[in-house]
């Protein structure tokens, strides 16, 4: 991934496309007063409540409350990444998306592209003809990884001494730089940089195209953390490298951690790649399911073993990146955890990330092996079949859930049944709304004895704000019900070149009332950039945790015809200072009452009256 795409790129490329023509390629279109309208492509239903305006260049369903702009609808229903769905949006409309990066993007990456697959090479290499390979060969051997599969995926090994790749890929500063960047080497305190991998066999870490972006390297020895020195994992002693200890740092050898993996890069993050996925999709023509396990080990051995759809996160829990990627290449996804309390633990997260990703026509399941076990260890035992056997009973995601949630409560009395649906309340709503949302209340209602429309009843009872079902919908507040300041937040989201008419917003300051902090920032920003439209300004990244109500905001319809909108903000932003000079009047009198006023304080009573008597 290169750097970061800049805010102005993304404004200007909101302020381009035209998402009426972007979702009318998609979703049949009807224009419907201001606004074009249809049936909702995010949950199940009969009439048409999802709509488009051309106007904002925003979407928005009364139904199941799915809204955003041209970057969100591509996300959510070409379930593409953020990146993903800017640069398919750069693509149409021509334009080169370009990155905050000091060089150029593009020539930085291929140089770290280029020097971790000259690594990949090295280690490969050193597998075979280093005087302490047999070593390494043996281990593998032992662990019972066959030539050709070790060969498949590019297994390496890393010999002994600080700085092996260093001499073999340096050469002057900008090379050490590069071997830096990549993670392959680490920094010395006093200058120069050492090998970050020492001593350990060595898993190349592929992207999607098959290109080396990473490592993860392991000791060869037993399974306790930091037991690299019990398990032949010593740091080599080889004078010239005892030498070059004594200005090192104190850094361990090769002892430490079993797996180390590549830091985060420019071109390697954890939370979203998964190791094995290029060498599945090569192995498989149709790759219809894809296994996940813990361990790059796992991954080897049931890809030995003739399970070749499997991939291992990198040592992280699943995130939703992970299976956002994941649903990109097949529908069917079955977790592999081992029997164990952490295990299961480690599903119940990989569970919770899910949720948001979920729909039918996706399907999630999890297979538990027992304790003490875990992939690589079952297919030497089981075999193919055997492992495939137990893919087979794997449970679904939500007997699973249900399963997870029932045992936390007394299912045998009525108020235990009351706590699951409390409990379950909170997950079904990150479910998107739809038919395998509406199937997971279903199954609640059955567990809990219910009608689902009692249960829907409920769920929608205790907290209003989640209530919205696909079958029912309702309609949003009305603009004339709102608060000023929401009402001058939602006439800007409308008309965002109101602001210029808006004068100073810091006299607001002083105003007591929700909302006014987010009607500053938002008048600010407009008076700053001035051409920003709706979707524009939702999409802007600011650290206020308000900023995302905006969303909400610009879902509501406003009654008001488009000529009469200037008058309304200007009457609106008259009421507010209103009601600012009367909160300041009013603190103004009650001091008074106290003490005496400080000549400042008098002169500012005295012109808030004349105010007050103006304004009347
Ligand atoms: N891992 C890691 N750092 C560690 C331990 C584990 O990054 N110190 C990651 C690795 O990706 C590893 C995975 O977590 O493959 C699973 O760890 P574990 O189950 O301990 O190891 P195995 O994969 O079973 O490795 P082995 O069989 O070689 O012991
Ligand atoms: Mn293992």
């Amino acid at each position: 991934m290169a750097g970061r795409i800049p805010q102005q790129f993304i404004d200007e490329l909101l302020a381009r496309v035209d998402l009426v023509e972007l979702i009318n390629a998609r979703v049949n279109l009807r224009k419907a007063g201001r606004e074009y309208s249809a049936c909702c492509p995010f949950h199940d239903e009969k009439t048409p409540s999802f709509s488009v305006s051309p106007h904002k260049q925003f979407y928005h369903c009364f139904g199941c409350g799915a809204h955003g702009n041209a970057i969100g609808f591509l996300m959510a229903y070409d379930n593409l990444n953020f990146v993903e769905a800017v640069e398919d949006l750069a693509a149409r409309s021509g334009l080169p998306i370009p990155r905050e990066m000091t060089e150029s993007a593009g020539d930085s990456h291929q140089a770290l592209y280029t020097v971790l697959q000259q690594a990949a090479d090295y280690f490969k290499r050193q597998l075979r003809s280093h005087p302490r390979a047999p070593q390494a060969v043996a281990y593998l051997k032992g662990r019972g990884v066959s030539g050709e599969i070790a060969a498949r995926f590019d297994i390496g090994y890393a010999p002994p001494g600080w700085d092996n790749l260093i001499q073999e890929l340096g050469g002057g500063k900008t090379q050490e730089a590069l071997l830096l960047e990549a993670g392959l080497a680490i920094r010395k305190e006093g200058g120069g940089c050492y090998d970050r991998f020492r001593e350990r066999i060595m898993f190349p870490i592929r992207d999607g195209r098959g290109r080396v972006i990473g490592f993860g390297g392991r000791v060869m020895g037993g399974d306790a953390q930091g037991s690299a020195n019990a398990a032949g994992g010593t740091t080599p002693r080889t004078e010239e490298v005892e030498q070059r200890r004594e200005r090192l740092p104190t850094t361990p050898g090769a002892a430490g951690p079993k797996y180390l993996n590549s830091p985060e890069t420019p071109v390697f993050h954890k939370g979203s790649e998964l190791y094995g996925l290029y060498q599945a999709r090569q192995a498989v023509r149709n790759l219809e399911r894809l296994l996940v396990v813990e361990g790059y080990m796992d991954v080897v051995a049931l890809a030995q073993f003739d399970v070749p759809y499997v991939v291992a996160t990198l040592g992280t829990a699943t995130t939703r990146e992970h299976l956002e990627r994941l649903f990109r290449s097949v529908s069917d996804i079955v977790f592999c955890f081992d029997g164990d309390r952490a295990g299961r633990a480690a599903a119940w997260r990989a569970l919770e990330n899910a949720l948001p990703v979920i729909r039918e026509g996706r399907q999630i399941r999890y297979m538990f092996l027992p304790e003490g076990e875990d992939p690589d260890t079952i297919i030497r035992k089981e075999g193919r079949a055997g492992f495939e056997a137990r893919i087979a009973k794997a449970v679904t995601f939500s007997d699973f859930f249900f399963e997870g949630l029932a045992a936390q409560v007394d299912m045998g009395s009525v108020d235990g049944q009351a706590q699951l649906v409390e409990l379950a309340r909170p997950y079904l709503s990150k479910i998107t709304a739809g038919v395998l949302r509406y199937m997971m209340m279903a199954r609640l209602a059955e567990i809990v004895r219910m009608t689902p429309d009692r249960l829907e009843v409920l769920l929608e009872g205790g907290s209003p704000r989640q209530g919205q079902s696909a079958r029912k919908p309702s309609r949003p507040a009305a603009y004339k019900a709102l608060t000023p300041v929401r009402k001058a937040i939602i006439l800007l989201l409308n008309r965002p070149d109101l602001a210029a008419q808006a004068g100073d917003p810091g006299r607001f300051a002083t105003l007591e009332a929700p909302g006014v902090g987010l009607l500053i920032e938002l008048l600010d920003l407009l008076q700053e950039k001035p051409h920003l439209n709706c979707a524009a300004i939702l999409a802007q990244q600011r650290d206020s945790a308000d900023w995302h109500h905006l969303g909400k905001l610009a879902q509501l319809p406003l009654e008001i015809p488009a000529d009469g909108l200037e008058r309304e903000f200007l009457d609106v932003l008259r009421h507010l200072e209103k009601m600012s000079n009367e909160q300041t009047l009013d603190a103004l009198l009650a001091k008074s009452g106290r003490q005496t006023l400080t000549e400042q304080e008098k002169a500012e009573l005295q012109q808030r009256l004349k105010l007050k008597q103006g304004s009347n």
